[in-house]
């Protein structure tokens, strides 16, 4: 089912992107966060189930060598380079792993520290019977629908969902659906969907906050992170 490797579970930890809107001098996978780079939280987050057997870091062609050695001492594989936008830097790591071939990938924002635990678990687990599984969070405020600054109308909001990352697929559909993709879709489930392939819904969280904003790595730092660390 799987290639040479015998690896089934691989998660690409994306990495190439550069953080504009954040701004600031590092891209903010880099940025410390209790000390150590926002990008190591996140892959050790992926590993601590204890299902994913390797991580396949993407990032800027220039980074390699220094996201290789934050990644040290985990189970990752040498970082390769991604592309312009982030569907290219998937299609990059997905094609780095074809020889491998695993059955399950998951597809991690390295901007995203915190992925609690289970999370990954309960992927997998929807993976039995679905061919795409992706934590979301069920929107909280009255949602309206504006033109020129006047509102429209209220937007029904119990069937709306905030999608996070890691999101999990069979490895071969995803590379497939990748290969022969238009440009500017921006998740990789939005691929399954378009091509009529279930993708099942497990529980998000509030803590799964993905870097992007000023204040908000701060907020992970002394909000949400002690709590869920040991210090
Ligand atoms: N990403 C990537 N390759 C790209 C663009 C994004 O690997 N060409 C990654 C980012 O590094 C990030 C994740 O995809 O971990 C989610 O993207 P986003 O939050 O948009 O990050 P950036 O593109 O870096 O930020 P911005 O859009 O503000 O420039
Ligand atoms: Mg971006």
């Amino acid at each position: 089912m799987n290639g040479d490797s015998g690896m089934r579970v691989v998660a690409l930890l994306m990495a190439a992107g550069r953080g504009e809107r954040l701004g600031g001098a590092e891209p903010k996978q880099f940025l410390p966060l209790l000390g150590r780079p926002v990008l190591r939280h996140a892959a050790e987050a992926l590993l601590r189930d204890g299902a994913v057997e390797a991580i396949q870091p993407i990032c800027a062609e220039a980074e390699r060598g220094r996201v290789d050695s934050i990644l040290e001492g985990l189970p990752a594989l040498p970082a390769v380079a991604g592309g312009a936008t982030r569907q290219a830097s998937v299609l990059a790591g997905l094609e780095a792993l074809a020889g491998c071939a695993p059955e399950i990938v998951l597809v991690h924002d390295a901007a995203r520290p915190v992925v609690p635990a289970g999370t990954v678990t309960a992927l997998l687990r929807a993976l039995e019977r679905a061919e795409g599984a992706i934590p979301a969070q069920p929107v909280a405020d009255t949602l309206k629908r504006v033109e020129d600054g006047t509102v429209l109308h209220t937007v029904p909001r119990e069937a709306l969902y905030r999608a996070q990352t890691p999101q999990g697929f069979r490895f071969p559909l995803l590379l497939a659906l990748h290969r022969a993709a238009p440009e500017g879709a921006t998740d990789d489930a939005s691929l399954l969907e378009a091509a009529g392939r279930p993708v099942r819904l497990v529980p998000g969280s509030e803590s799964n906050v993905k870097i992007t904003h000023p204040g908000d790595l701060e907020r992970v730092e002394a909000d949400i992170l002690p709590r869920l660390l040991p210090r």
